[in-house]
């Protein structure tokens, strides 16, 4: 079947506080946005893209897509929107058992053998899943003085982390879902388990980090030099 990719690109990166979109902040002379595309294509070079920005983004170059058969979307308010705005561009393309996999343009240390790991076992999975990597620091509850209350057991909590993917049709009728019913959906995984659907979780590599805060960059950077010095070994 047809594979689809979304990738969300549309945020303005605020906890960064750069002085511009964190897509845009280069590793090597190479800005993430580059970097995230090449490591999908590198993996699924079939894939049809959908690729959010916002309406107003006058940085992006077409020169770094990779893929031959992409869009441009415009981004929504909150990264569900630009998802959802993905979603619909696909309607009239995408048949409702095809594969979507969504993943965040501000993670390009994820691992090709993930990116083949999870393909592999969501091809097999009627509702879908995520990659996502077990805690392991101690979880604490505090209160809003930032005092602890209680101590989670880690037994069982994983970070979700992406691509997540679905079927074409499952993940619009969960949205759609999480439109009516008013949810607030923080990944796609989110919303299909608002339907009472159980997700598979897909255990990755722990380095597959979401450059969020100034200094996930540096990082970052490090993480892909060390990806390169085991892939040439
Ligand atoms: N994103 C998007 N549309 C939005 C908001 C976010 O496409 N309206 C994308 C971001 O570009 C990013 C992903 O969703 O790839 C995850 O969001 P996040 O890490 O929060 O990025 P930003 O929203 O850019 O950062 P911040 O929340 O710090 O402003
Ligand atoms: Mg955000």
């Amino acid at each position: 079947t047809p594979l689809w990719l979304i990738v969300p690109a549309a945020g303005q990166g605020r906890r960064m506080g750069a002085d511009c979109p964190k897509q845009y902040l280069e590793i090597d002379g190479r800005p993430l946005l580059a970097l995230t595309l090449e490591r999908l294509h590198g993996v699924y070079p079939q894939a049809g893209l959908c690729l959010c920005l916002d309406a107003d983004d006058d940085r992006f170059d077409p020169a770094w897509v990779p893929f031959a058969d992409w869009q441009r979307i415009d981004g929504g308010t909150e990264r569900a929107d630009s998802v959802s705005n993905a979603l619909e561009a696909l309607a009239t393309r995408a048949g409702a058992d095809d594969l979507v996999l969504v993943h965040d343009v501000a993670r390009p240390c994820v691992h090709p053998d993930d990116l083949a790991r999870l393909l592999a076992a969501l091809s097999e999975d009627r509702i879908g899943g995520l990659l996502a990597a077990p805690v392991a620091d101690t979880m604490k509850r505090a209160d809003g003085a930032g005092r602890v209350t209680a101590t989670e057991p880690r037994d069982g909590l994983w970070h979700a982390m992406t691509p997540q993917g679905f079927r074409y049709g499952l993940l619009c009728e969960a949205f759609e879902a999480a439109r009516r019913g008013g949810i607030d959906i923080t990944d796609e995984a989110s919303a299909v388990e608002a339907l009472g659907l159980a997700p598979r979780l897909v255990a990755g590599r722990r380095d597959n980090l979401k450059i969020t805060h100034p200094e996930d960059l540096a990082l970052a950077a490090h993480i892909l030099a060390a990806q390169a010095r085991q892939s040439a070994g």
